[in-house]
C-alpha cells in the first residue's frame, strides 16, 4: 500500500517507449508521442493530488535533435497543442510549469507556448511541474562550470573557494531556477536501464525505479506503484 504520508517531494520521470508503443501498433512515431503527452498529463494529475512538491519529466534531451526533423517538429508541434489545451486545467489545479534547459533553439511558436504556461502559471503554489525540454546533465553542469569559471577569471573568486553547493546552485535545479533539487527517486519506463543524460550531478543519492511499461501505457497507477517500490528502499547517503 502506497503510503500517503510518505510521498517524496520530488520525482523525476524519463518517459521513454513512445516509439515502440507506436511500432507494436503499426502506428507512426508521432502516435506513440501523443499517446505519451496523454500519459504525462495523467501523471501530473496524480502528483498534484498525492501533495508532491515537484515532479520533472523528460521530454526532449539535446541528443534527441539526432532524430528525423518529422520527429523534432512533431514533438515540439504536439508540445504546444498540449500546453494551450491543459493550460486551464493546470492554472485550475494550481500547479506552476517550469523548465530545464535551454528552450531558446526551439521553434518560435513552441517556445512562445512555454513562455506562456511558465508566466500564467508562475504565482501558483501547487505542484511544480519541471519540463526537461533541450535538457542535457552534461550540458547543464558545463553551463555552470563556465560560470564560475567566468567569476575566477575576473578575479571575484578563488577556485579554493567553490563549492559543492555553488555547483547545485547554478543548476536548473538550484534556487536561481526551478529550485526544486535533487529527486529522491527517478523513475524509466520501456526496460532501458540507463540515464541518458538526465540529472547527473543531482542523482547521486536518488533511487532508482526501473519498468517494463512503455510510457503511452504509464498510468498514474503505475506511478504509485513506483512509488511505493521507493517507500520500501533503505536510503542510507553513506552513512550506517
Ligand atoms: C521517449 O520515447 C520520448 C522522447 C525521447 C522524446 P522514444 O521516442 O524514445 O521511444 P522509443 O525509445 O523509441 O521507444
Ligand atoms: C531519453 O530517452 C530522453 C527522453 C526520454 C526525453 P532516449 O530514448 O532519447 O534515450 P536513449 O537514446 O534510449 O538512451
Ligand atoms: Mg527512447
Amino acid at each position: 500500500m502506497l503510503d500517503t504520508n510518505r510521498i517524496p517531494e520530488h520525482v523525476a520521470v524519463i518517459m521513454d517507449g513512445n516509439g515502440r508503443w507506436a511500432k507494436n501498433r503499426g502506428l507512426p512515431r508521432l502516435a506513440g508521442h501523443n499517446a505519451g503527452m496523454k500519459s504525462m498529463i495523467e501523471v501530473v494529475r496524480r502528483a498534484n493530488d498525492l501533495g508532491m512538491k515537484h515532479l520533472t519529466v523528460y521530454a526532449f534531451s539535446t541528443e534527441n535533435w539526432k532524430r528525423s526533423v518529422e520527429e523534432v517538429s512533431g514533438i515540439f508541434k504536439l508540445l504546444i497543442r498540449y500546453v494551450e489545451s491543459e493550460l486551464k486545467e493546470l492554472m485550475d489545479n494550481n500547479v506552476r510549469i517550469r523548465i530545464l534547459g535551454d528552450y531558446s533553439p526551439l521553434p518560435p511558436d513552441a517556445r512562445k507556448a512555454v513562455d506562456k504556461a511558465i508566466a500564467n502559471t508562475a504565482g501558483n503554489t501547487g505542484l511544480q511541474f519541471n519540463i526537461a525540454l533541450n535538457y542535457g546533465g552534461r550540458a547543464e553542469i558545463l553551463r555552470a562550470v563556465r560560470e564560475l569559471a567566468e567569476e575566477a577569471a575576473d578575479g571575484d573568486l578563488a577556485p579554493e573557494e567553490i563549492t559543492e553547493e555553488m555547483i547545485s546552485e547554478r543548476l536548473y535545479t538550484g534556487a536561481r531556477e526551478t529550485g526544486c533539487g535533487d529527486p529522491e527517486l527517478i523513475i524509466r519506463t520501456s526496460g532501458e536501464e540507463r540515464l541518458s543524460n538526465f540529472l547527473l550531478w543531482q542523482c547521486a543519492y536518488s533511487e532508482f525505479v526501473f519498468t517494463d511499461v512503455l510510457w503511452p501505457d504509464f498510468s498514474p497507477e503505475e506511478f504509485e506503484k513506483c512509488i511505493e517500490k521507493y517507500q520500501k528502499r533503505d536510503r542510507r547517503f553513506g552513512g550506517r
